[in-house]
């Protein structure tokens, strides 16, 4: 059973620091480490996206040091390992809104997005600035703007929703892993995951390693996926 596309809430970064004696930012900083061991181990693995909740809506209610502090970890990452995942023909993409975002954060973001835009290997999905409920929401206004303009009937269909969302251009979600032991949703992908295989593991995303990829990953081929069907 193949896999194409991942997601993951990388949780616990505050937690993983706070238990070593460290700030939270710190935690975050090791996180980003780990994002990129993991993008290219899921490049490697050929998956063929790999999305990843790095700053949600609700977000922005954290202090601003710590909002200022994630904001700017684009730029460090980018400047740190865009060469690579270049060479690697990793394609760079965002769902979320860039408009909150600030200008500097934006500019690295797209930079980084038009840069990788012709690379044909792995997409590496960042949700920044993403809420679900959000998405369904700007998607049933495009909808409904598509109605009242005469662009098409009243008649959507549950299978083209997903043309209205912001990942509309990718394959179904297959698998979505949260770490640090927390079993929420937390507003993540809310329509995409209908069917998806869910893993929620114990260790916080510090301490995510390609192992605990390739063991999630493991555990995705053991299950038995119907979609609501019965067993052929
Ligand atoms: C959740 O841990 C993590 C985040 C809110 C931020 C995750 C972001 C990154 C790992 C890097 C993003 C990098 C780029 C390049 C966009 P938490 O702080 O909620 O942990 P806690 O639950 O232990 O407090």
């Amino acid at each position: 059973m193949n896999v194409r596309h991942v997601a993951i809430i990388m949780d616990g970064n505050g937690r993983w620091a706070k238990a070593q004696g460290k700030v939270r930012t710190e935690g975050h900083f090791k996180g980003v480490e780990v994002l990129h061991d993991i993008a290219i181990a899921a490049n490697d693995l050929g998956i063929e996206v790999l999305t990843l909740y790095a700053f949600s809506t609700e977000n922005w209610k954290r202090s601003a040091d710590e909002v200022g502090y994630l904001m700017k970890l684009p730029a460090y990452f980018f400047s740190r390992f865009l060469k690579e995942l270049m060479e690697k023909n990793i394609r760079i993409t965002m769902i979320g809104e860039m408009e909150q975002i600030p200008i500097d954060t934006q500019k690295v973001l797209q930079s980084a997005i038009d840069q990788t835009k012709n690379n044909t290997g792995m997409v590496l999905n960042f949700a920044m600035n993403y809420g679900s409920q959000r998405e369904i929401v700007l998607g049933i206004r495009k909808y409904t703007e598509e109605v009242l303009s005469k662009k098409r009937e009243n008649n959507l269909e549950v299978g083209e929703f997903d043309q209205y969302l912001m990942t509309s251009e990718f394959p179904p979600l297959d698998l979505m892993i949260r770490t640090s032991g927390e079993c929420r949703i937390s507003n993540f992908l809310l329509w995409q995951l209908a069917y998806s295989e869910l893993e929620f593991v114990d260790i916080p995303w510090p301490e995510f390693t390609k192992e605990t990829l390739a063991t999630c990953l493991e555990q995705f081929k053991k299950r038995d996926r119907r979609f609501g069907g019965v067993k052929s």
